[in-house]
Parts: C-alpha cells; sequence; structure tokens
C-alpha cells in the first residue's frame, strides 16, 4: 500500500517559530504516522508553480532554533483572486485550478497552511475549492481570529521589551522623549505587552485613537513633576482620533499597504508642543527575525504535533489547530478568514497598565 504524503507551506510574513513547526509536523508525521512530507516553496507560489522539496526527517533535523522558514514564503495574497473583466489591469489571475492539478499530481492526502490572516483565509478557499486544508496560525501581531496566542507574538514582545529597556537608558542620560514604534498591523498586542513589561508611560495602540494634545500633556506633566524623561511605546497602527494610519509606501499590486512612520511623526509633535527634546526608534523587521523564544518553540512543536494528528484523521480538514483557555485544541478554519482579533478594550492588561499610572493618550 502506497503511504500517505501531505503537503507544507508557510505563506505571509516570516516569524520566529516557523521552522519549529514544519520540524514537528514533519517529524510526527514521519515517526508517528509513516507519512511522506513534501515542503512547497515560497507560500502559495510554490504550491501552483509545482516548487517544492522533499521533507525527510534529516532535512528538518537542526532548524528548531532557526528563524525564518526553510521553505521560503510570500506575502501576496491575490494570487487566488479571481480577475475582474470589466478591470483594464486584474489584480491577479485565478489559480485555484492549478493549486488543485498540483496537490493531486503529489496524491496529497492534506495540505497544512501556516500563516496568518491572509494566508488562512487563502487555505480556507481552497478548502472550499476541494482541497482539504488544515491552518497553523502564526504571526508576531496576536492578532489571528479563533486562538488566544500566535506563536512569533512571544519572540516579537521580547525584542520589542529589550528595546524599550534599552532606550530607557538614553531616555534617563539625555532627559529625553523617547518614542518606540513597534509592529502589529492594526492590533495593539505588541505594544501593549511590550509597553507594560518596559514601564512605558504611554501606550498608543490602533484599538484607542489617542489625542496628540493629551500624549504632549503626560509628557509635560511628568517634567514639570521633576521626571526628566518618558518613554511612549507606539503601535505601527495607532493613529489620532479622526486620523488614518500613517502609511510608509503605496502597496504593490497583491501587497497590503505598508504601515509604518507614525513614531516619527509623533515625536516632532511633541517637540514642537512641548519644547522637550524628543527621538522615534522603529523596531521595524528586527522584531521577526532571530531565534524563537522557549516559549514560541514549545507552542510551535505543540502546534506542529497537533497539525500532524489532523492530517492523520479521517477528515480533520478544514480545520485550524488553536491555544484556547490554556490548551492546544482546533476551530474550524472559516474562524481565522477574513477578520482579525484586536486588543478589546475591557482587556485586564488595559486596566492593569492604567492602574499603574500608563496614559493611552486619551
Ligand atoms: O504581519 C506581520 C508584519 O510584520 C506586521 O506587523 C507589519 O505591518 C507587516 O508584517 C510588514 O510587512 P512587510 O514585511 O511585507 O513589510
Amino acid at each position: 500500500m502506497s503511504k500517505r504524503r501531505i503537503g507544507i507551506l508557510t505563506g505571509g510574513g516570516d516569524c520566529p517559530g516557523l521552522n519549529a513547526v514544519i520540524r514537528a509536523i514533519t517529524k510526527t508525521a514521519i515517526l508517528k504516522f509513516r507519512m511522506e512530507v513534501i515542503g512547497f516553496l515560497d507560500g502559495f507560489n510554490g504550491l501552483v508553480e509545482d516548487r517544492y522539496m522533499e521533507l525527510t526527517f534529516d532535512s528538518v533535523s537542526n532548524i528548531l532554533t532557526q528563524g525564518g522558514t526553510i521553505l521560503g514564503t510570500s506575502s501576496r495574497d491575490h494570487l487566488f483572486q479571481i480577475p475582474s473583466p470589466s478591470k483594464k489591469n486584474p489584480t491577479g489571475p485565478n489559480r485555484l485550478h492549478d493549486a488543485l492539478r498540483v496537490f493531486q499530481k503529489h496524491r496529497l492526502n492534506k495540505l497544512i497552511c501556516i500563516g496568518g490572516d491572509g494566508t488562512l483565509t487563502v487555505a480556507h478557499t481552497l478548502q472550499r475549492y476541494g482541497i482539504p486544508v488544515i491552518g497553523v496560525p502564526k504571526t508576531i501581531d496576536n492578532d489571528v481570529h479563533g486562538t488566544d496566542i500566535t506563536f512569533g507574538f512571544d519572540s516579537a514582545r521580547t525584542v520589542a521589551t529589550e528595546a524599550v529597556d534599552r532606550l530607557h537608558t538614553t531616555a534617563a542620560s539625555h532627559h529625553r522623549i523617547m518614542v518606540v514604534e513597534v509592529m502589529g498591523r492594526h492590533a495593539g498586542w505588541i505594544a501593549l505587552h511590550a509597553g507594560l513589561a518596559g514601564g512605558g508611560d504611554v501606550i498608543l495602540i490602533p484599538e484607542i485613537p489617542f489625542s496628540l494634545a493629551e500624549v504632549c500633556r503626560v509628557v509635560w506633566k511628568r517634567s514639570q513633576k521633576g521626571r526628566r524623561f518618558s518613554l511612549v511605546v507606539i503601535a505601527e497602527g495607532a493613529h489620532p482620533k479622526g486620523k488614518s494610519p500613517v502609511v510608509m509606501c503605496s502597496p504593490a499590486m497583491g501587497h497590503r499597504p505598508r504601515l509604518g512612520g507614525v513614531g516619527i511623526a509623533l515625536a516632532e509633535e511633541i517637540e514642537q508642543r512641548t519644547g522637550l527634546e524628543a527621538r522615534a526608534t522603529i523596531l521595524g523587521h528586527l522584531q521577526r527575525g532571530g531565534t524563537p523564544t522557549p516559549f514560541d518553540r514549545v507552542l510551535a512543536t505543540q502546534f506542529g504535533y497537533a497539525a500532524a494528528c489532523l492530517a492523520n484523521r479521517e477528515g480533520g480538514s478544514g480545520k485550524m489547530v488553536c491555544w484556547k483557555k490554556g490548551a492546544i485544541w482546533h476551530t474550524d478554519l472559516k474562524e481565522a478568514a477574513g477578520r482579525s482579533r484586536t486588543v478589546p478594550l475591557n482587556s485586564p492588561l488595559i486596566a492593569a497598565a492604567k492602574a499603574v499610572g500608563t496614559s493611552f493618550g486619551v
């Protein structure tokens, strides 16, 4: 009897822990379920173009601690959009039939898609098109709907917290306002956690549009009380009330708008309005690089094991592995499709930050 076979791909932005998941899926599939595994290269591009590598026990050894993804990735979600004949420049070809053809050519039983909301939305489309898919949620932004946490997030908040700690010393020595801009797209999880962990005086998140006047009042008041520096942690998607988030550049075809730069704008405003010296640091992709934290390695390994178990099950597709109430579960893939999980306004983290005197700029 021929062996059962599964495919894996990683889509969207890279993050620490992807290799740990690839390793866990592959080793579990081979050791526990006697399956064969292939990995498609560069996300869905590799699937529709039939570019892949065999994943063996040896090829996934020694990758647990490596950042990035040995499979490569792509952040272009437009691949499966159906072109509108009325548009002069259609957004992209419908490649669903290519994906199905390649899936069938390799005699795959399941396809495991590891990614954030964009990738999981496409994965859900593939599932509806007849390809049995299992989702694994990843992203530093921690904003995938249907799971309480994604791997990659802990590594990112660790980098961001360390940056806040390091900037603390310059802030204190030079009596400056240090503004730290972190990633997270339209969710404030990284800013909230790094701000709390690093003792930020002001935390600005997209979920709570801020008032410039209030931010300036807070840092000014601190200086009047003899606290000669302030730390402001701002999420890239945070914005003043009534204004849109700052976009770094217009998106290339198939990409989302790239957020970034709000920290610089804020530092300039603070300096102009208060006369206090202010500097901005944008952490950018530093938050996505490097080795995963132990937490992310453990979570990624558990997710990978759970995904391989689902792949082994009769049925078992159309699901996403997830972390709920302190344990590994699985949920419907459609939970994650087309939506994201932002910081709830009644979050206990917000309450705790406010209780210790942190301002959210309102
Ligand atoms: O989703 C992860 C993330 O790092 C976001 O925090 C950020 O807005 C975006 O990706 C950056 O994307 P890119 O790497 O395409 O510039």
